[in-house]
């Protein structure tokens, strides 16, 4: 037979396995709702761009029968395509094969696609599926993960990476999602916990579902590991494709730009925020009335919703938008909206996006748990956050800004380019209630009538202090705009800033309160 017939021979009885593998894997995923990890990159890429990588690697452990074993392309598929035209670098663990357990040759196999990531400065997508280091593989398996790790950190801010969590993602390999920059779960299927709930049972007696542990509805709503929640993986490959869009593909590049739409009317600027101060309304209709065709791509939507953030385009750009919501606890900092903001800013500084900020808060929320929860280093990340920002960053202030909430929200002293006010704005140390109650305390305890006093000097404060234009004599502000002009006041603001140079420090790095 010659060598041809023979390879020919071999290739032919390879795919022969692989189909009834494949027939197998499906059956096996499908029993728990899943599809397989072939058909996961094939949904996710552009019809017949997948190109798969290192499909004939084999294990070379012997102990524990595994040396018995063959695991087809050992429990991960690698391999490059594209996403709506966009070149990308993709893995999926294969949860039929060992449980997608992280074998030496498996993580080798993430490694190399990781290296051509970086190499090649494209995005990767890394899909999880996998019950954890492969225990027969001992150390070798924690080794795998510690190098996955270190590429992670080494590509962070170099090209966006994105995890998408498609079964268990159990024990340590939680470390590498934690550290990429976007991770996609799905209801039912997500599972993400460092210790499991045999382990809780055994060491604290406590009995919990997987799902109430480390489930996806867990994931994004209250631990905050999770940026984006689908019902359906369908649903979540969505999600993927539209994200892609507004990122660059590395670093040294900026996203791809659309064509710009104008707003739609329904949205009407000015007719958003209601008469009464103190009443709620919903921030993104703020957000949809300034952007390219009201088009808003939430980002961490249901975790501290007391801060919005997500991608807009603006003149066809994109843009990052941080905003305070009036709907959920007037719009406060805490602990969860600093951290959520600080890391999205960071991104965004990364990768070449401008910030618009839109500030409508009555400041920090105050209380035990915060303060214990550790509101001071926490909160301090958003400060850092903006100040070290150097993209284009615009803020506009809607109602409130008051005291700390006032610097933090990329004031023009945390190195805002431009910074604008609705008249509507009350920028002040405090809000008017509790400023009367303090500067006045003696007046009014002294008083015959200590209500009326009390009305009367809070009045006085907001006639003085609740307003923009002190703000604005002083220069921390730029214009007072009717609301009516903030789109073009931020279009033209982002247009001037376009080619900003600003010149960082010399330093290793510096130190954020982690
Ligand atoms: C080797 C594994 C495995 C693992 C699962 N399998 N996890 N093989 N190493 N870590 C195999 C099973 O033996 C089984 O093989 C197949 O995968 C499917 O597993 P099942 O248990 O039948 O599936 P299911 O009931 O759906 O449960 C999935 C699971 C469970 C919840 C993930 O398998 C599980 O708890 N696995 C261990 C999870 C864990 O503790 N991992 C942490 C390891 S330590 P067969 O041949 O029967 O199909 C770790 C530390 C890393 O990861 C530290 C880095 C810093």
């Amino acid at each position: 037979m010659s060598l041809i017939t023979r390879l020919k021979d071999y290739f032919s009885k390879k795919s022969d396995i692989e189909e009834q593998i494949e027939v197998l894997a499906k059956q096996k995923q499908s029993k728990m709702g899943k599809l397989t990890a072939r058909q996961r990159i094939e949904e996710i890429l552009d019809n017949g761009t997948f190109h798969e990588y290192d499909l004939f690697v084999e294990h070379q452990a012997v102990d524990f029968g595994l040396d018995k074993k063959y695991l087809p392309g050992d429990g991960v598929i690698t391999g490059t395509g594209t996403i709506l035209g966009h070149p990308v670098c993709i893995y999926a663990q294969d949860f039929t094969v060992a449980g997608g357990s992280l074998g030496l040759a498996h993580a080798r196999k993430i490694t190399k696609i990781m290296d051509h990531a970086m190499t090649l400065g494209l995005p990767i997508i890394c899909i999880n599926d996998s019950g954890g280091a492969r225990i027969q593989e001992g150390v070798n398996s924690l080794a795998g993960y510690g190098e996955i790790f270190y590429r992670n950190t080494r590509a962070s801010g170099v090209i966006p990476q994105i995890s998408v969590i498609l079964g268990p993602c159990a024990g340590g390999a939680v470390y590498s999602p934690a550290l990429t920059d976007f991770v996609f779960v799905v209801d039912k299927i997500s599972k993400m916990f460092i210790t499991g709930p045999e382990v809780i049972k055994t060491v604290l007696g406590e009995e919990i579902s997987m799902e109430d542990l480390g489930g996806a509805r867990v994931q994004a709503e209250i631990t905050g590991n999770a940026h984006f929640y689908a019902e359906t993986e369908l649903e979540c490959f969505e999600q993927i494709k539209r994200l892609v869009t507004f990122i660059p593909w590395n670093n040294r590049k900026k996203a791809d730009k659309f064509p710009s739409i104008q707003p739609k009317s329904l949205f009407q600027i000015d007719k958003i925020i209601p008469e009464e101060p103190s009443n709620p309304y919903d921030i993104r209709d703020i957000i949809k009335a300034i952007a390219d065709n009201s088009d808003f791509f939430e980002i961490h939507e249901l975790w501290a919703s007391n801060i919005v953030i997500g991608f807009v385009r603006l003149n066809g750009e994109t843009i990052g938008v941080i905003a305070n919501q009036p709907l959920v606890l007037a719009g406060v900092l805490d602990v969860d909206s600093s951290v959520k903001a600080a890391r999205f800013i960071r991104f965004c500084d990364a990768f070449n996006i401008p910030l618009v900020t839109l500030v409508d808060l009555p400041g920090y929320l105050p209380g035990v748990d915060q303060e214990h929860a550790g509101v001071i280093r926490h909160g301090a990340k958003l400060l850092y956050a903006y100040s070290e920002a150097t993209v284009p960053k615009i803020t506009v202030i809607l109602r409130k800004a008051y005291g700390g909430g006032y610097i933090a929200m990329c004031s023009r002293h945390l190195g805002s380019d431009f910074v604008f006010a609705w008249p509507s704005a009350e920028i002040a140390v405090m809000g008017p209630e509790g400023a009367a109650n303090i500067i006045f305390k003696q007046e009014i305890a002294n008083a015959d009538n200590p209500n009326d006093v009390r009305k009367q000097k809070v009045a006085e404060y907001t006639e003085k202090f609740a307003n923009p234009y002190i703000a604005a004599a002083a220069g921390h502000i730029d214009a007072v705009i009717n609301p009516l002009e903030t789109r073009e006041y931020v279009l033209h603001a982002l247009q001037i800033a376009e080619n900003k140079v600003d010149n960082v420090i010399h330093k290793k790095h510096g130190i954020p309160p982690f």
